[in-house]
Formats: C-alpha cells, sequence, structure tokens
C-alpha cells in the first residue's frame, strides 16, 4: 500500500521526513503553479524557480529567457513579467526559459527540491491524477498557503487530488490534514468561486483589481496533459504516454 499525505504550509514539510522517496506535488492555485502550467501551455521551454528576488535579478538579460518576479502578488519593477496567468497567454514566450520568483509558490518548490517534485493546477489535474496513480509512489501534497500560513484554495485543491486519488485502492492515509482537506473540498465543490468569496488571497487579489486571475485559476477555460517536473532546479514538461 502507498500513502498520501498533506503539508498544509511549507513550514509543515518537515513533519513528512519519514515518508519513504515520496512525490511532492506542489500546489500554489493563486497564482504560481497555475502560472507554471500557463506558460507550458503556451510553449514556455523550461521554468527555473527561484527562492529570492536576488537570484532573479542575476537572469536578466540574458538571451531568450523571461524573468519574472512577484512579492506580495505584485510584480516588481524591473522584470519582465509578474505572476499573472494572462501575461503568458501569448507567442512571445514561445521556447523561451522563464526564471520565477514569487512570495510563496517557488519557496515551497524549493523546499521540496530534494525529492521528486511535480507542480499542479486546475489546468492539469486530470494528468498529475493519472502520473500519480501511474507512479505508484507514496505522495505528499505540498500547500504553499501564504506567508507561512494555511490558506483554503491550495488545500481544498489538495482535497479534491487526494480524493481522487484514494479511490485507487492502493493508496491510504490516515492524515488529519487529508480529512480536512476533503471535508473543505466536499463543502466547496459545488461552487468553488462563491465558496471563496471572502477568502483572504481572494481579498488581496480583488484590492489590487486581480479577480480576472482568481477567476481563471480557479476555473481555467483549457486543460493542459503537461506535468511540470523538477530536473536538476529546472521544471521541465512531461507529458504522459
Ligand atoms: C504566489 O506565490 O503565487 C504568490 O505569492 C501569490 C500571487 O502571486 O498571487
Amino acid at each position: 500500500m502507498r500513502s498520501i499525505n498533506i503539508s498544509l504550509t511549507p513550514e509543515n514539510f518537515s513533519a513528512f521526513s519519514h515518508i519513504k522517496d515520496p512525490i511532492v506535488v506542489v500546489v500554489d492555485i493563486l497564482r504560481a503553479t497555475s502560472v507554471i502550467s500557463t506558460a507550458f501551455h503556451y510553449g514556455i521551454k523550461e521554468v527555473i524557480p527561484v527562492k529570492s528576488v536576488e537570484q532573479a535579478k542575476n537572469y536578466l538579460k540574458t538571451n531568450n529567457y523571461i524573468v519574472a518576479a512577484e512579492r506580495n502578488a505584485l510584480p516588481l519593477k524591473g522584470f519582465d513579467y509578474g505572476n499573472s496567468p494572462f501575461q503568458y497567454m501569448n507567442k512571445k514566450i514561445l521556447n523561451k526559459t522563464l526564471v520565477l520568483t514569487t512570495t510563496n509558490g517557488t519557496k515551497a518548490i524549493n523546499i521540496a527540491s530534494k525529492n521528486q517534485v511535480i507542480t499542479a493546477s486546475y489546468i492539469n489535474f486530470n494528468s498529475i491524477c493519472r502520473y500519480l496513480i501511474q507512479s505508484n509512489k507514496n505522495i505528499i501534497i505540498l500547500c504553499s498557503g501564504w506567508k507561512g500560513v494555511f490558506n483554503l484554495e491550495d488545500s481544498i485543491f489538495a482535497g479534491y487530488l487526494t480524493n481522487e486519488i484514494l479511490k485507487n485502492k492502493n493508496y491510504i492515509s490516515n492524515c488529519d490534514s487529508v480529512k480536512a482537506s476533503i471535508i473543505l473540498y466536499n463543502s466547496s465543490k459545488n461552487n468553488l468561486f462563491e465558496f471563496l468569496s471572502d477568502s483572504a488571497h481572494r481579498n488581496r487579489l480583488k484590492h489590487l483589481n486581480m479577480e480576472k486571475d482568481t477567476k481563471f485559476c480557479l476555473c481555467p477555460n483549457f486543460k493542459s496533459d503537461i506535468i511540470p517536473f523538477l530536473d536538476n532546479g529546472k521544471l521541465k514538461p512531461l507529458v504522459l504516454e
């Protein structure tokens, strides 16, 4: 039997260090992993998720690179892009390398980087489910949260994904964060956008006139088979047979 667990924040991730050879699924629905899925869908070659703004600055002016930086949901001056999925829906990114640093999502990827890491969103949800079942490995879903604090959108997504994986009898879980996330998912599944109407990050983005980003990330208008997987510090596209 294999296990599936949910770390509700990156700070909680070390509590799962006893899990043997897991696949870590990093989730940052608003917005980093939704942006990563969008960028791959529009043809980005690879994504380098960096922890700090300073690291990102080192890549500025590199040929065929797009350097994107976000802090507190705002794009940082002096960089090519920020962390809105709509910035990546264009042909200019085709075959380029994206360097990305965000407040939470790229930090979570780096915290998990000693493990096998993939990134998930509502865009590539179906392929992520298929890949995880085929992998037959222990799974940890790592929610990015907000600056070390639990958030609803990542936990609901984790509950949705876990609920699907546990339909496969090869997987078990006795983790209360899984039970709580599945309860949240079942409470929200009939109208996720409405359920999150007063969530912390939804409100942050709304106050910055970014409600359109929230709507897209929660209910994208396209799907992708691409599974971003971490290979020597770079996220590369994997497409299942
Ligand atoms: C993220 O990591 O996705 C950011 O912290 C939040 C955002 O860009 O809205």
